[in-house]
């Protein structure tokens, strides 16, 4: 009989987490860790990144006894939209535990405008680390995935992605989003030969410093809790185990997936 809990281990796999520094990428870093992953913790924040390794490993040591916690998780200063710093930071994490098993594609940002007032520039920047950070991520672990035959990236969308949009403009937002679904496709049906699977989750609004001043207007609240079936925001956890499970050999037959964790929103 198959053990689906030791489907869902992650013992030995190297995953790389990007914008892993706060929010739901740095739940994902402690959750890909409790599951028994090796985890570079990546940010353009380098502060934010090594705190986050530092948590992880501290963690790490109170649960296991004589275990520094300090060789599972290790902390990288990555932008994702410099191509010559993601190659580098990758090949130095390969360099060092021979693979990438895993990518969470997670590192993202907003602007809510109306579009009338949404400048080139700011378009420009929403494009560029929500898309083309993301391809330059998925493209560079891609390459050692596809060598090695195996592995598995998620990407971080958005419920945004899947609909036309909430209660703020936010047009750069939603068509990055949405191309990243797109994107996932794409890459799971190329890769599917070559032993990589490709999947995304697409959370509903969870409280993070993207989220905070917006979940903190009252009026907001209620409309995201009056839109949501279940009534309440995610929790970062909640997302973290959703991408934990995409990562995992419990999802070997899913690819080109994208899993809304959003308490029904998408269901209505
Ligand atoms: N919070 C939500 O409600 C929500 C809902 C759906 C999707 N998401 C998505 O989740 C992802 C994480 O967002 P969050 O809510 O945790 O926000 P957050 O602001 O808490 O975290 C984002 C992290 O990304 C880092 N970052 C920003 N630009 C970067 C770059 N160029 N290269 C590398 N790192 C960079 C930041 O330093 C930060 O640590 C994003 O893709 C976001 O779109 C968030």
């Amino acid at each position: 009989m198959s053990d689906v809990l030791k489907r869902m281990r992650l013992d030995g796999r190297v995953a790389v987490v990007t914008g892993a520094g706060s929010g739901l990428g740095r739940a994902t870093a402690h959750a890909l860790a409790s599951a028994g992953a090796i985890v570079a913790v990546t940010d353009i924040d380098s502060l934010a990144a090594t705190n986050v390794a530092d948590e992880i490993a501290r963690e790490i040591a109170s649960e296991i006894s004589g275990d520094a916690g300090d060789n599972r998780a290790s902390s990288f200063t990555m932008d994702i939209t410099n191509e010559d710093q993601v190659e580098s930071v990758m090949a130095g994490i390969v360099e060092q535990h021979a693979k990438i098993d895993i990518l969470i594609n997670n590192a993202g940002v907003g602007a809510r405008t109306a579009t009338v007032d949404l400048t080139t520039e700011i378009w420009n920047r929403v494009v560029d680390i929500n898309l083309n950070g993301q391809f330059i991520c998925a493209r560079t672990a891609g390459r050692y995935m596809v060598g090695m035959g195996s592995g598995a990236i998620v990407s971080v969308a958005s419920i945004m992605g899947l609909t036309g949009g909430g209660k703020h403009p936010n047009a750069a937002y939603h068509a990055t989003k949405g191309a990243i679904v797109n994107l996932t496709r794409s890459l799971a049906v190329e890769w599917a030969p070559r032993g990589v699977r490709v999947n995304a989750v697409a959370p509903t609004y969870v409280m993070t410093n993207l989220t905070k001043r917006l979940l903190e207007d009252d009026e907001t609240k209620a409309y995201i809790l009056a839109n949501t079936p279940m009534h309440r925001l995610a929790d970062p956890d909640e997302v973290a185990a959703a991408i934990v499970f995409l990562a995992s050999d419990a999802a070997s037959m899913v690819t080109g997936h994208t899993l809304p964790v959003d308490g029904g929103w998408m269901a209505r």
